[in-house]
């Protein structure tokens, strides 16, 4: 890799988005890395003319929406948050194989998305895909956009031009690019296009989802803690999954029958290959004693995943 320089990056991309998009554009901010950086680079291109559409799934981490609109307002692009976590949840109800519930949330995704670039009469969609993202697939412009992307499967009769900013680059090259921008999410651990969806196991309903949330909050704030306080390397991902598995314990001295947690923890370099993190006890002991405490009606049980990617999958569904 020759060497990056983000600030002239970033006046060319300016520069060239001013030229190619005449008009108004739309982009999908997820709050991840890829999907804030275009948005701003788009932003100092079109202004008012640009429309961040950020989609509250009702999947997402704890006052993650919040954030990013928080976010998007700091840096001043033009956005909409739109809270669409009825109809996800409406579209999830009973179902329970993991595909077709990444199937369920990108057509909602789309809906929500596309009624938004219509009320905005967007003639240009802006997608922060990045060489990794096309380069190895090599089909055609839509089937480059990953299934599992966000915006996964854009629909044929989506009559938008496409501006994707960043084609060119690598991850490390955006990271340092967002950083230049000011984007404060540069250093956020990966996060699934499907959220919490896929961290319940079975229906995801918003009670179980709102279990998930507050579990995998805990887990964060506590590894994030002593990886600072260097009783730990830091993972390269850290969640939690709420398992259908109910188990007996005791609640004072009432017999429970209460939900399972499993934590995850996992180093990584690319996700295709992960290593189980070594976990301190101490860490543990304190993730388990908060999950079991702090959401005592519901979950009894925490237990640590050990395995290793493969055979396992960083994600359990
Ligand atoms: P797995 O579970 O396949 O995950 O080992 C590898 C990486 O991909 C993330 N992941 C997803 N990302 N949509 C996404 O955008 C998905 O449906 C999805 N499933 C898994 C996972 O968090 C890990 O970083």
């Amino acid at each position: 890799m020759g060497l990056f320089n983000p600030a002239s990056f970033a006046k060319e991309a300016v520069a060239s988005i001013s030229e190619q998009v005449a008009g108004r554009g739309v982009i999908a901010a997820s709050g991840g890395v890829d999907s804030m950086a275009a948005a701003v680079l788009a932003s100092r291109a079109l202004g008012e003319r640009l429309l961040a559409v950020h989609v509250d799934t009702g999947y997402m981490r704890l006052d993650e929406s919040q954030a990013v609109g928080l976010m998007l307002n700091e840096m001043k692009v033009n956005h909409r948050v739109v809270d669409a976590s009825d109809r996800f949840y409406a579209a999830l109800e009973g179902v329970t194989d993991p595909e077709s519930k990444r199937r369920r949330i990108g057509e909602q995704f789309i809906r929500v998305f596309e009624e938004e670039a219509r009320t905005f009469d967007a003639e240009w969609l802006v997608q922060g895909t990045i060489a990794p993202d096309w380069i190895e697939s090599g089909g055609g412009l839509r089937d480059t956009i990953k299934s599992h992307h966000n915006v996964g499967g854009l629909p044929e009769d989506m009559e938008m031009e496409l501006c994707e900013p960043l084609r060119e680059l690598y991850k490390d090259e955006v990271r340092a690019l967002a950083e230049h921008l000011g984007v404060s999410v540069a250093q956020r651990q990966p996060f699934p296009g499907p959220g919490l969806a896929v961290r319940v196991m079975g229906e995801a309903t918003r009670e179980r989802t709102a279990l998930v949330r507050q579990a995998c909050h805990i887990v964060e704030q506590e590894i994030e803690a002593a990886a600072g306080a260097r009783e730990m390397d830091m993972p390269w991902q850290y969640f939690a999954v709420l398992l259908p598995v109910r188990t007996v314990g005791v609640q004072g001295d009432v017999r429970a029958y209460g939900h399972t947690i499993a934590v995850r923890a996992v180093q990584s370099y690319d996700a295709m290959t992960a290593q189980a993190s070594e976990m301190p006890w101490a860490v543990q002991q304190r993730i388990s004693r908060r999950i079991t405490n702090e959401l005592k009606e519901d979950i009894n049980r925490v237990v640590y995943d050990v395995t290793d990617k493969p055979p396992g999958t960083i994600e359990w569904e």
